[in-house]
């Protein structure tokens, strides 16, 4: 395929934002040779942020709120936390937490903070996410942490006492956990005035979160009285000397951007001068596919050009494969990173020169209306098709080609993305709410309020799955149980009717696979090899039972890597499993749940999975040769993903974890039911239901 490229009219030599002005993008590093080989030391005090070192302690020191912009790349989350620690915010025992939103980034910025440090990871420099704790409770003085860990913190410590100052990075994501935490924080500082709060950010409309902090608009200027703190919050922006960055567009709308993006990488490999490119894709599938055309197309290349290395950049990345990532190109090697919108902002790769923008990203959305919450493939916006230009302006003027018109861009994209908030499913955030005792959910300070539609929703759900009763209030025992499980409700829910059903053993398996992206490899081989491993473990009840069998099979070849090779079976993923699946364990003794196995009964097993997913019911449509399905609730048109076990089968009830969209909506791991399971599970949520609906 061969593309057209034509330079963006506007401006053609810089990127430009809304006002016309012209935007920047960071670097002070001077030669895209020396970076790799700079001491670590040299490296942070060429940081835009290190000429602000002292500006940002003062108001830290003054302000209770002070947040920071700041350029991707600036130094702000790897080297803010150190400065504080520097002086003197950990003594007594204190800890400096700072938040992502993404697991990927908490490991890599806490890793790349240790070395620097020259301390052992999980000592002095700590994280934590979700199954996984790297910290010491004597030693850790500075945290990293998902926003979403931090607030399950909140459940056992309503204060987070043990902190000093709360970083949340990367606020300008809106991710729901940071709005939600922001929320929290704003309450907990009026209990705790001495707790510092920063913000900080890419891209934020800082004015509107000053507002949102602003616990003095009608007093201007006031001063908290025991401490002499200032209310309002102080504003700071990091400056850094930036290098252009020059935009290209296709020319002609792109049918297949996957690729467009591989022939595009081609193209800049061939007749560029050396750099690195980076790739926006949308997530592990398009990634895995995009690495293998792209590495069959290199070797076609091998003889005209020198060696690509070509890298996956997405979570669930393996700690070895994340370092190869960050780790300098040799010389004469141009390395080739296709990455999820990770790369966006969170994560800053030196030596890129070129990025390709697909123009894509996965984001979730909810329908409050049909109940159907969803991973689709959709537009960025132009604040993110920005951000990803700037990636390339890093170590010297860089090119991004963006696979799609410039009309397009000018004329079709948002100005901004909808916080996530805005566009998921509230459950899980609502009983995390309810768990730290806001029960007036509609009345929380929301930084971007949710809509009313999907609150009524999520209760209704939650009151469904015995979560709260007829006050919206938890329930006790199961309601605390449920939100004491750090997973989906739906999940806990499960694993909490596995208890009374007597099959805790397989659930929890089950539980844990869930969490993972996917426990096969899918970039080896042919789909069909693929599709025939798979069928060795294939049970007629569906996927969840499958999972149990591979788990089985794992087990029995004591952990194997070779069993694992030759079944499709991805290796990490399983030791993941296993790791997840012990951390549950412990979670569900010490909520009272007893470990018990069915041996091999699946309906009981699927009786407890409808405990929890019931409202993902789906029944075939009669006269359907394509595979329609129609959810009960909603009547949402769906259809059996390629990669689960019952694709094709097309049993006539059934349950789904979860869906994604591409040119339908997909659900993946499904399993058979029965339909009158339904109506024991979740009466309330049935009843409304015509009875003849539920006729085999
Ligand atoms: O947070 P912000 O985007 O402002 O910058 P940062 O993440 O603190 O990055 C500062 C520098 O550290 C950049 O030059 C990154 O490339 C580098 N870094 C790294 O080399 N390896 C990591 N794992 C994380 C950051
Ligand atoms: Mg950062």
């Amino acid at each position: 395929m061969s593309l057209f490229w034509k330079p963006g009219a506007e401006k053609p030599q810089l990127l430009d934002d809304e006002e016309g002005g012209v935007l920047f993008f960071s670097s002070s590093l001077s030669s895209s040779s020396s970076y790799g080989y700079a001491s670590l030391e040299k490296q942070r005090q060429r940081l835009p942020v290190y000429k602000y070192r002292n500006s940002i302690l003062y108001l830290v020191e003054t302000h209770s709120t002070s947040i920071i912009v700041g350029e991707t790349g600036s130094g702000k989350t790897t080297q803010i936390p150190r400065y504080l620690k520097e002086a003197g915010w950990a003594e007594g025992g204190r800890v400096i937490a700072c938040t992502q939103p993404r697991r990927l980034a908490v490991q890599a910025v806490a890793s790349r903070v240790a070395e620097e440090m020259g301390v052992k990871l999980g000592d002095e420099v700590g994280y934590t996410i979700r199954f996984e704790d790297l910290t010491n409770s004597e030693l850790t003085r500075v945290k990293f942490l998902t926003d979403g860990v931090l607030l399950r913190e909140m459940m056992t410590d309503p204060l987070l006492s043990k902190y000093s100052v709360i970083m949340v990075d990367e606020a300008h994501e809106r991710s729901i956990s940071t709005d939600i935490l922001l929320g929290l924080l704003k309450k907990i500082q009026r209990r705790r005035p001495e707790l510092r709060l920063i913000i900080a950010s890419a891209t934020i409309e800082a004015k509107s979160m000053a507002a949102f902090f602003d616990t003095s608009k009608k007093r201007r200027g006031s001063e908290d009285k025991q401490h002499g703190l200032k209310t309002e919050p102080a504003i700071l922006s990091v400056e850094g000397r930036g290098y252009n960055v020059q935009v290209f567009y296709a020319e002609e709308p792109v049918p297949d951007y996957l690729r467009a993006a591989v022939s595009t990488v081609m193209s800049i490999h061939n007749q560029e001068p050396p750099g690195d490119i980076l790739v926006f894709l949308t997530g592990q599938d398009d990634i895995d596919a995009a690495v293998e055309l792209l590495t069959e197309e290199a070797q076609n290349n091998g003889k005209s050009s020198p060696g690509l290395t070509i890298l996956p950049l997405y979570s669930g990345l393996s700690r070895a494969d994340q370092d190869l990532v960050f780790s300098p190109t040799p010389r004469g090697k141009r390395k080739v990173v296709l990455s999820t919108n990770i790369a966006e902002t969170s994560l800053t790769l030196e030596g890129v020169v070129y990025v390709v923008d697909s123009g894509f990203s996965k984001q979730r959305f909810y329908n409050p209306i049909t109940d159907v919450e969803n991973l689709i493939v959709a537009p960025i916006s132009k604040a993110s098709a920005r951000q990803r230009a700037g990636r390339a302006g890093r170590v010297r003027p860089g090119k991004c080609y963006r696979l799609y018109t410039e009309e397009y861009y000018l004329k079709e994209m948002s100005t901004e993305g909808i916080p996530e908030i805005q566009r998921t499913s509230l459950v899980s955030s609502v009983i995390q709410l309810k768990a730290l005792g806001i029960d007036n959910i509609l009345g929380f300070d929301w930084p971007a309020s949710p809509s009313p539609e999907a609150m009524i929703r999520a209760l209704e759900v939650l009151y469904s799955l015995g979560v709260v009763d007829d006050d919206a209030k938890l329930t006790s025992p199961a309601g605390f149980q449920i939100a004491e499980i750090p997973l989906d409700p739906m999940i806990s829910k499960m694993i909490l009717a596995s208890n009374e059903l007597g099959c805790s053993e397989e659930i929890l398996t089950i539980a844990a696979v869930l969490s993972i992206q996917s426990i096969w490899v899918s970039s080896r081989g042919s789909q069909k090899e693929l599709d025939e491993a798979k069928m060795r473990f294939a049970a007629a009840e569906g996927d969840h039972v499958t999972f149990l069998n591979v788990y089985k099979g794992f087990l029995k070849c004591n952990k194997s890597p070779t069993w694992c090779h030759k079944n499709f079976v991805n290796y990490q993923a399983m030791k993941k499993v296993i790791e997840i699946r012990e951390q549950l364990r412990r979670t569900a003794q010490r909520i009272g749940i007893i470990l018990k196995s069915c041996d091999g009964d699946t309906q009981v097993v699927r009786k407890a999975v409808t405990a929890g997913y019931f409202a993902n019911a789906c029944r075939l449509e009669a006269f359907s040769h394509s595979g329609m399905y129609k959810t009960l609730r909603g009547s949402q048109e769906v259809y059996i993903h390629p990669s689960s076990i019952l694709f094709r089968v097309n049993p006539k009830w059934i349950l789904f974890h979860s869906l994604v969209s591409t040119d339908r909506q997909y659900m993946r791991n499904v399993i058979t039911i029965d339909p009158a399971w339904l109506i024991e599970a979740a009466p309330h949520f049935y009843r409304h239901r015509q009875p003849d609906s539920f006729h085999q």
